[in-house]
This record gives structure tokens, sequence and C-alpha cells, in this order.
């Protein structure tokens, strides 16, 4: 597929997102975003794909916001849709069945921390850092910054970033809880590979099944409890429970085959 503010390369069933606006901090215009749920639906649909990274091109910024000049004159019923179609992208990503991770290579500011919230996992360079700085500009995230944020680190932090918009660097955020690990910048991507590769390992049913069960604990409409006696009871029906099992009673290691 043709984008064109992002990059896209698949290699060893791993689909990498590159957002590639360097001279605009990778600041995340409409058809940014945009581009970003069509290349994350390529890969969910892809067979070959296990596995998802969104990272940032160059050395300075994963994503620095949302574009500021794009919204500067809209009125409250273009900045509402702006906000209900971003939103979809980020909860389209938040719900793709396969792993994603937002490998953090610098500024993830505004929209750029929220998409790397709505990523299943975050990893960071040493030099990222984190905020929702909209509160400088009048105004609040638009991507469900302020949910997001308060899911990841609790009320009182979320509370205080947002009001503050002060920005996080990278040791801090792993302390909050908002990345899963921080390392250097030459060993980001590398990393992350790992991480999905170690993923890659496990039944893709089951681990479709995490993701859904988990964020059914923040749905509002859904029982987290019951979503997973529905999700554990239908893993016994797939041919990976069987290889799972089997595998483990032969002390031998499992193949699993996604079915
Ligand atoms: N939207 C649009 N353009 C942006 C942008 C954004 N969110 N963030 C950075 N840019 C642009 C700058 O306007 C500048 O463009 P120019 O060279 O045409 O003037 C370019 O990216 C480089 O940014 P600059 O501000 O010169 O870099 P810096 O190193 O001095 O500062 C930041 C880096 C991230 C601290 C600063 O760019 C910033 O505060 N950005 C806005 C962050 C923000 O408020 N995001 C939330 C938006 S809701």
């Amino acid at each position: 597929m043709q984008y064109q503010n992002i990059l896209t390369s698949s290699t060893e069933q791993i689909f990498t997102i590159t957002i590639n606006r360097p001279d605009k901090l990778n600041a995340l215009n409409y058809q940014t975003i945009q581009e970003i749920g069509q290349a994350v639906m390529q890969a969910e649909t892809d067979a070959n794909i296990r596995g998802i990274i969104i990272t940032g091109t160059g050395e300075k910024a994963f994503a620095a916001g949302a574009d500021i000049s794009e919204f500067a004159n809209f009125n409250a019923a273009e900045a509402e849709k702006l906000s209900r179609e971003g939103g979809k992208v980020f909860t389209a990503i938040e719900q793709c069945t396969k792993p994603v991770i937002a490998a953090v290579n610098g500024f993830a500011l505004g929209g750029g921390c929220e998409l790397a919230m709505a990523c299943h996992l975050r990893i960071a360079s040493a030099n990222a850092r984190f905020g929702q700085p909209e509160v400088n500009l009048g105004l609040i995230p638009g991507y469900a910054g302020t949910q997001r944020l308060t899911q990841l680190i609790g009320k009182g932090k979320a509370l205080e970033y947002l009001m503050t918009a002060d920005m996080i660097a990278a040791e801090e955020a792993l302390r909050l809880g908002l990345v899963n690990a921080v390392v250097e910048r030459e060993t980001l991507l590398s990393t992350t590979e790992a991480t999905l590769k170690k993923i890659a390992t496990k039944a893709p049913l089951a681990i479709a099944a995490i993701i859904r069960s988990v964020n059914s604990f923040y749905a509002f409409d859904q029982d987290g409890f019951e979503t997973e006696i529905r999700e554990f009871s239908r893993c016994f029906e797939t041919d990976d429970f069987k290889e799972g099992t089997t595998a483990f009673l032969g002390k031998r290691a499992a193949v699993f085959q996604g079915r």
C-alpha cells in the first residue's frame, strides 16, 4: 500500500510503521493518523504478521503531538470530528488482535503520547519524553489522553501531568508504569523486535484473547470477569490448545498455528 506520511516494512513476521514527518517532529495530522489506522489494519489482516511496531523517524521525536497548524482555526464541530475520527483509529490500535508496541524514540507529546498509550506496550529510548501539554494551548487531550493516562498511571499522577503539562522523562515514565522498559536508542528497535518475537512463540489466539480480556476491564459496558470466562473457554476449542498441552506433556516445545 502507498502512504505519504508513514513508512512501512515487514521482516520476520513483524510489521513496522514509522511516522515520517521529520521536519514537523512527526506531528500527527489527520492524514497521518488515518494512514496509521490503515497500516495497522493491513498488518492485522495479514496472516504472516505476528506483531506490530509503531515508531517515529529520526532521533528527536516519536510524535510531537497533533499537528497544531492543522486545527488552529477549527470550530467546535470540526474539533469534535477530528477527535472522534482519530479516536476510532486509536481504539482500533488498542483492540488490534496482534500485539502492538510503541517504540518511543524521542518526544511523545499530546497526540504522540496518546498514540503510544493506545499501543499494548511501550518501550522507550533513554532520551524519550512524554507529556500532555494541551493546557498550554488552551486545550485538553482529544484522543483519550485523559482516559488512558489515568488507566496507566492512576488518577493523582494523571491529574498532575495533565494540569501542569510537565514532561515525563523516560526513567520517570518507567517508574510510573507508563512505559514497560527504557533502553539505549541504538537498541530500541532490536529490543522491541525481541519482545514481539517472544510473544510470537505463544499461541496467537490466546494472545488475542488476552488483549480482549484486559481491554474488557476498562469497557464500562462489559463485565471483564465474564469476558475472561468466555475467552478462556473458547481457547479449549482451538488446535493451539491441543498443541500446547500435548507439547507440554510430551516434553517438547509447542509450535502454534494460530487456529
Ligand atoms: N504541530 C505542528 N508542528 C509542530 C509540532 C506540532 N505539534 N511540534 C513541532 N512542530 C514543528 C515546529 O513548528 C517546527 O516547525 P518549523 O521548523 O517549520 O518552524 C518543527 O516542528 C521543529 O520544532 P521546534 O519547536 O523548532 O523544535 P524544538 O526542539 O525547539 O522543540 C518541542 C521541540 C517538542 C518541545 C516543541 O516542538 C513543541 O513544544 N511542540 C509542540 C508540542 C505540543 O504542544 N504538542 C501537543 C499538541 S496538541
